[in-house]
């Protein structure tokens, strides 16, 4: 669902000129890419096909999404042993076959399975780009602006560190435009007391939980992210978005988790280290740490 979602959202934002969806299953492979493919004359000219790891020959991107995902109730670490074998089946065939492609990961823990993507694969850290933390910045920023009244384009806030439950919401960088989240909020008579703090707090970080509740999965908001992601490296935007990546984080050496970073043709480039609280840069060292461990205990 989830890589289809993504090659849907790619098709309605024109960010690919072809798309190729590869799955086990591959009449389920080539039942999704018709149904999307009968998009393609609402949106950008496009060519989405289903097809084997050959097919993907000379792609610029690849979207990972394969493996197992969450039942109700389960973390995204508990899927990490069965998605790291579906991983050591499949890394080597996609770099075999698209070998320049930068690699974008999707499938949780999201941020151990990009780590595991980079030793498998060899590729230089920056071009194994996990979802990481984009859709949960995504949700922080669409409840801090359904609270300040304004668009969520316009909050400029980031959630750190794992995606999943040990995450870090930033909340002493986040801006309602350039001004602080707080003296917005205050401004508008929309203070953020500790009850909507805790409110938005569990919203972005019990989204998944509620939503695999009500309908087995999710899949909307990561594909677009996803496409996202697809747009600013096709179109070289140097965009900051939040990704997990390996790199140092709080500390913690060769770990990959969620900072904001700069992203365009070659991969991620740069990364931001937003100004947080002693508090905030404890609970993303811990966050970075656990990821660490997890890591360190999975023999490839
Ligand atoms: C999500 O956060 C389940 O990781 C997935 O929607």
């Amino acid at each position: 669902m989830v890589g289809s979602a993504a090659a849907f959202a790619c098709i309605m934002r024109g960010v690919a000129s072809e798309i190729v969806l590869v799955d086990l299953d591959t009449a389920r492979a080539q039942a999704e890419a018709e149904d999307i493919a009968h998009a393609v004359p609402f949106s950008v000219s496009a060519r989405i096909v289903a097809g084997g790891y050959d097919d993907l020959s000379g792609a610029d991107v690849v979207i990972l999404a394969c493996g197992v995902s969450q039942k109700p109730g389960e973390s995204r670490l508990e899927l990490l042993s069965r998605n790291a074998e579906v991983f050591r089946a499949v890394v080597g065939d996609v770099t075999r076959a698209a070998p320049d492609a930068i690699l974008l990961i999707a499938s949780n823990p999201v941020d151990i399975m990009t780590h595991v993507t980079q030793a498998l694969s060899g590729l230089p850290a920056g071009r194994v780009i996990g979802s990481g933390t984009i859709l949960d910045t995504a949700r922080f920023r669409w409840l801090l602006g359904r609270h300040l009244n304004i668009a969520p384009r316009s909050v400029h806030a980031y959630v750190l560190g794992e995606h999943g439950d040990t995450e870090v919401l930033a909340w002493t960088a986040a801006r309602a435009g350039s001004v602080s989240i707080e003296s917005f909020a205050a401004q508008i008579r929309a203070p953020l007391t500790a009850d909507v703090r805790e409110r938005i707090d569990k919203g972005v970080r019990n989204a998944a939980y509620t939503i695999i509740e009500g309908k087995g999965a999710t899949w909307y908001g990561i594909g677009a992210g996803l496409a996202r992601l697809v747009a600013a490296i096709g179109s070289d935007e140097q965009t900051v978005l939040t990704v997990s990546t390996l790199s140092d984080v709080a500390g913690v050496r060769r770990v990959a988790c969620s900072l904001p970073r700069v992203v365009g043709r070659e991969g991620v480039t740069a990364e931001l280290m937003p100004d947080i609280s002693r508090q905030e840069n404890a609970a993303l060292e811990a966050s970075a740490m656990l990821l660490k461990d997890t890591f360190d205990q999975l023999s490839l």
